[in-house]
């Protein structure tokens, strides 16, 4: 049988004596795209920095390649292939474009094999070449977006976590953003997405979960898309 490439299994977790994340399962196949949704304070942050390994489990299982990652740091968990890409894109405004990538991959020295990968996302992402030397804080809100999903594929990743990737972004942008996940996914990448709303891109999702007040549970398209929030429009 085919083994998850995430496993969560019964997870609690939270800040100090509060729980956020109550009781979640879920699991996730190389290759596929998932979207959670749920309002805001619903819990998919910490949902993905617990599986980044930056919110300590208190109960229950994550599992990477059926792994136990609970005592891993997360730069350990960032060299086996968890890449998170945070809601507010974390670039370094007054570093340009490139430096940025080349930022995704802080821990190899091999300087021309760090190159060579940021040649390839260049050769992926056009604009990347036409302001390589700008400075980050120059772009739109969808290049900063692209750019920081660009930074985190440096570490080649075999689970990327999107955080609230259309937040800002025009229409034809988010469609990019939604466009590259499911190319990514496509690829072989596990992607999920975590937004607040419902857009048509969340249709696009192999599976979507809604998630509120810390409780997950597994949706139907249908259902994703008259999540409330921000009319889904057609
Ligand atoms: N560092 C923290 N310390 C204490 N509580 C926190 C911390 N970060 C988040 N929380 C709380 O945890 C709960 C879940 O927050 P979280 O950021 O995971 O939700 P979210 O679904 O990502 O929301 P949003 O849509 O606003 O991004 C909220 O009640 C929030 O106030
Ligand atoms: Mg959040």
């Amino acid at each position: 049988m085919r083994m998850p490439l995430l496993q969560i299994e019964s997870l609690v977790a939270g800040y100090g004596k509060s729980d956020v994340l109550d009781d979640i399962s879920f699991a996730l196949f190389a290759g596929s795209l998932a979207y959670v949704l749920g309002p805001h304070g619903a819990g998919k942050t910490t949902l993905f920095m617990a599986i980044a390994g930056l919110v300590r489990p208190k109960r229950g299982v994550i599992r990477l390649d059926g792994e136990d990652t609970r005592r891993k740091r997360p730069t350990e968990l960032l060299a086996r292939g968890i890449a998170y890409v945070p809601h507010n894109r974390l670039l370094f405004s007054s570093l340009s474009v490139r430096d940025n990538l080349l930022a995704g991959v802080w821990r190899d020295t091999d300087r021309p094999r760090i190159e060579a990968q940021a040649d390839r996302l260049v050769q992926r992402f056009p604009f990347l070449k036409a302001c390589g030397h700008q400075s980050a804080s120059r772009l739109t809100n969808g290049e900063r977006q692209l750019l920081a999903i660009a930074r985190a594929l440096m570490s080649e990743p075999r689970l990327l976590l999107l955080d609230d990737p259309f937040d800002a972004l025009a229409p034809a942008e988010a469609e990019q953003v939604a466009g590259l996940g499911a190319e990514l996914a496509s690829d072989g990448t596990a992607v999920v997405i975590a937004q607040r709303n419902a857009t048509p891109a969340a249709c696009l999702g192999e599976q979507a979960y809604l998630l509120d007040q810390g409780r997950l549970c597994r949706s139907e398209a249908s259902v994703a898309s008259s999540w409330p929030g921000v009319p889904v429009s057609s």
